[in-house]
C-alpha cells in the first residue's frame, strides 16, 4: 500500500477517523456532553489575528524557550494523552522518540499503555520529559508513580486537577468504551487496571470513580509537595484566583487547560 502523505493536522484527523475502530476513535475524539467547548477550542483561534511587523531579519530563527530551568527548542510541547497504543502498536514509544527528535517536552500520561521505564528509554537520557499524575485515594499508588518518575529522569510532575470525576462523553457511553484485552494501563498492576477491561458502561468513568480521590483539595497538593523535590505543575487551572492560590502552595507552574474539552463542557476555550 502506498503511504499517503499527510501534510496538516486536519488531514491526520481525517485519516485517523477512517482507520481507527469506533472504540478508539470515540475515545480520542470526544469532548464532554454537547461538545460546545470542543468546538470553541478550535473556533476561538478565529477571534485572534496575527499582526506582523515587516522588515525584520528572520534569516536565523531561534524558537527556543526556557521552561522550569531547562531549554527546549520550540515553544510547543506534547500534552499528556492516555492510551496511545489504541491507535498504533508503537504508541507512547513513538511519541517519546518524536519529542526527543524535535527537542521538545514530552509529558507522559500516567494512563499510558507503555510503562514509564520503557518510555524513558525511548525518549533518551538527555531529553526533557514531564510526568502527568492523578492523586489516588490510595497514597501508595501515587507514591509509587512519583518514585518511578523521579528514577527515570522525569523533570516535573504535572498534576491534573480538573478530574475529580471523569467527564461524560457520549461517544464512550454509546460504545461502552473499554481497553482491548491485549492492552493495559502499563504503569499499574493487573488488579489496579482490571476494571478498564470491563464494559458495563464507560470503563474509564468507573475506573476514575473507584481509584481517583474526589475529595482532593489544596491540602492534598501540600502532601504531594512534601513527598517529592520535583517541580509541580498543576494542569487544568482556568482562573486567576486558582493560579494565585497555587503560588501560595509552592507550585512551580500551571498548565492552562480545559482537558481538551473532555471534562466540563461550556468552560472557556483554552486560548481565551
Ligand atoms: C481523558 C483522561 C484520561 O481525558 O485524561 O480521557
Amino acid at each position: 500500500m502506498a503511504t499517503k502523505s499527510l501534510i496538516c493536522l486536519e488531514e491526520y484527523e481525517e485519516e485517523a477517523r477512517s482507520i481507527l475502530d469506533r472504540n478508539a476513535w470515540g475515545y480520542y475524539s470526544s469532548g464532554a456532553t454537547t461538545e460546545y467547548t470542543l468546538r470553541d477550542n478550535v473556533q476561538a483561534y478565529n477571534r485572534y489575528s496575527i499582526f506582523p511587523r515587516v522588515l525584520v531579519d528572520v534569516s536565523l530563527i531561534d524558537m527556543s524557550v526556557r521552561l522550569l530551568g531547562d531549554t527546549i527548542d520550540m515553544p510547543i510541547g506534547i500534552s499528556p494523552t492516555a492510551m496511545q497504543c489504541l491507535a498504533h502498536p508503537d504508541g507512547e514509544k513513538a511519541t517519546a522518540r518524536a519529542a526527543a527528535r524535535m527537542g521538545t517536552c514530552l509529558t507522559l500520561s500516567s494512563w499510558s499503555t507503555t510503562n514509564i521505564e520503557e518510555v524513558a528509554k525511548h525518549n533518551g537520557s538527555h531529553s526533557f520529559r514531564w510526568f502527568q499524575l492523578y492523586v489516588y485515594k490510595d497514597n501508595n499508588l501515587t507514591i509509587d508513580l512519583v518514585r518511578r518518575a523521579e528514577r527515570e529522569g522525569f523533570k516535573a510532575l504535572v498534576v491534573t486537577v480538573d478530574t475529580p470525576e471523569l467527564g461524560l462523553r457520549y461517544g464512550d457511553k454509546r460504545n461502552k468504551f473499554s481497553l482491548p484485552r491485549h492492552l493495559k494501563l502499563a504503569n499499574f498492576s493487573e488488579r489496579d487496571s482490571s476494571s478498564l477491561a470491563s464494559s458495563g458502561g464507560s470503563a474509564l468513568q468507573e475506573y476514575v470513580k473507584k481509584l481517583i480521590d474526589p475529595s482532593l483539595v489544596w491540602d492534598g497538593i501540600d502532601w504531594l509537595r512534601s513527598i517529592t523535590r520535583l517541580p509541580i505543575v498543576l494542569k487544568g487551572v482556568l482562573r486567576a484566583d486558582d493560579a494565585r492560590e497555587a503560588m501560595k502552595h509552592d507550585i512551580q507552574g500551571i498548565l492552562v487547560s480545559n482537558h481538551g474539552a473532555r471534562q466540563l463542557d461550556t468552560v472557556p476555550a483554552t486560548v481565551d
